[in-house]
């Protein structure tokens, strides 16, 4: 048999971490504590009370999710955003898509900057839009001027910057993220202007003095902030990323959605998960200062960590990671192997979890 597979699909593989059954799972950047158990009883609960009603499609603009995300982002970042300037998906993967779908497409370019999330080149492969990149500098900066000349250039529909980046855990400025912004003024196809998407999804994990980019949309009617309950929510399991833009964007999007592509049981579930987020997000606090010391530890140890504002570190050098990475499951330790040669990241776990780490990498090492 011969499929009519498009050719820019073949000889791809799917997407994907490996799935690996270890006791110290520290390669997806999840958060290690599960909920609890009074968390369970509620999403058990708000699940029951969906199936009640599983014979009709879910509210197809669950706009009771919506007030509730936007209640949640103005507790996190003290800024107030109108629940119709809030979008949802199953992921903030698939936020990204609805993004590209709507704004990328054939002839349209979306521009990164490289190391950066290696989904990024998918979602513009599968909605027809060419993927460029410009390199970070040496410390997984942007470089300004460079990212401002090729918008210029390029004319890129869509940017897409991650902030804290993955897989480095470097954050932009508000200055930087304002002159893209700028920059992005009437940049767009045709005059349009080009919608600049700041990936936010470890934007809970970021150190004290970096801000956040929500307050900008209000300023820039093409910005765009994602989020995600993958992350510092810990909530991966349940699929629910977000964003928050202006209203055309978002109206945008839901002319592209599938229809009813959040279940019930999902709106029903996130909104549970929700109303307990001082608890889900008591161990931020704590992750955070957990990542500060394994930063300390590895720059004692004589590593090279990158400084990081997310949930895992990015450090090198090793002169043979693969082997690093092969020996450390072969301890139980499961890490990702990724980002520029010579680098492995790890993400943050428990306090056991990083201590296992750090004995297993120094006999590693
Ligand atoms: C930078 C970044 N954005 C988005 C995502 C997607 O997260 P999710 O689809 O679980 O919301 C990830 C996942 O690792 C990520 O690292």
């Amino acid at each position: 048999m011969t499929l009519p597979l498009r050719k820019d699909l073949e000889g791809f593989e799917p997407y994907g971490a490996p799935q690996i059954d270890v006791p110290v799972i520290l390669n997806v950047n999840e958060n290690p504590y599960a909920p609890a158990p009074e968390v369970v009883r509620d999403i058990a609960d708000a699940a029951a009370q969906a199936a009640l009603g599983a014979n009709r499609y879910p509210d197809r603009d669950f706009m009771e999710l919506r007030r509730d995300l936007a209640a949640y982002l103005l507790k996190e970042s003290g800024v107030e955003i109108p629940a119709e300037q809030i979008w949802a998906g199953n992921g903030s993967n698939e936020i990204m898509l609805h993004l590209l779908t709507a704004f990328g497409g054939p002839g349209r370019i979306a521009l990164g900057f490289d190391p950066t999330y290696s989904m990024y080149p998918e979602y513009a492969r599968d909605s027809l839009t060419e993927w460029r990149t410009l390199p970070r500098r040496a410390d997984f900066t942007i470089d300004r001027d460079a990212a401002l000349a090729a918008i210029a250039e390029l004319s890129p529909s869509v940017v897409l910057l991650a902030s804290p980046n993955n897989p480095t855990g470097t954050a932009l400025s508000l200055a930087e993220i304002e002159a893209i912004a700028e920059a992005a003024r009437g940049a767009g196809p045709e005059g349009t202007d080009t919608v600049v998407v700041i990936d936010e999804a470890y934007g809970e994990f970021r150190r004290a003095d970096t801000p956040s980019a929500l307050a900008l949309r209000e300023v820039y009617p093409h910005l765009v902030v994602t989020r995600t309950m993958s992350k510092a929510f810990g909530m991966a399991g349940l699929r629910l990323g977000y964003l928050a833009a202006q209203r055309p964007v978002v109206d945008a999007l839901t002319v592209v959605r599938l229809p009813y592509h959040l279940s019930a049981f999902t709106q029903a579930v996130a909104r549970a998960a929700l109303s307990h987020s001082e608890t889900l997000m008591a161990q931020i606090a704590s992750l955070r200062a957990e990542r500060d010391q394994l930063v300390e530890w590895l720059v004692e140890n004589g590593f090279s960590p990158a400084p990081s504002d997310a949930n895992f570190v990015l450090f090198g050098p090793l002169d043979d990671r693969r082997k690093v990475w092969d020996e450390l499951l072969a301890r139980g330790i499961l890490i990702r192997e990724v980002g520029p040669p010579g680098h492995l990241r790890v993400t943050v776990g428990s306090p056991e979890e990083m201590a296992a780490f750090r004995t297993a990498l120094l006999e590693v090492t």
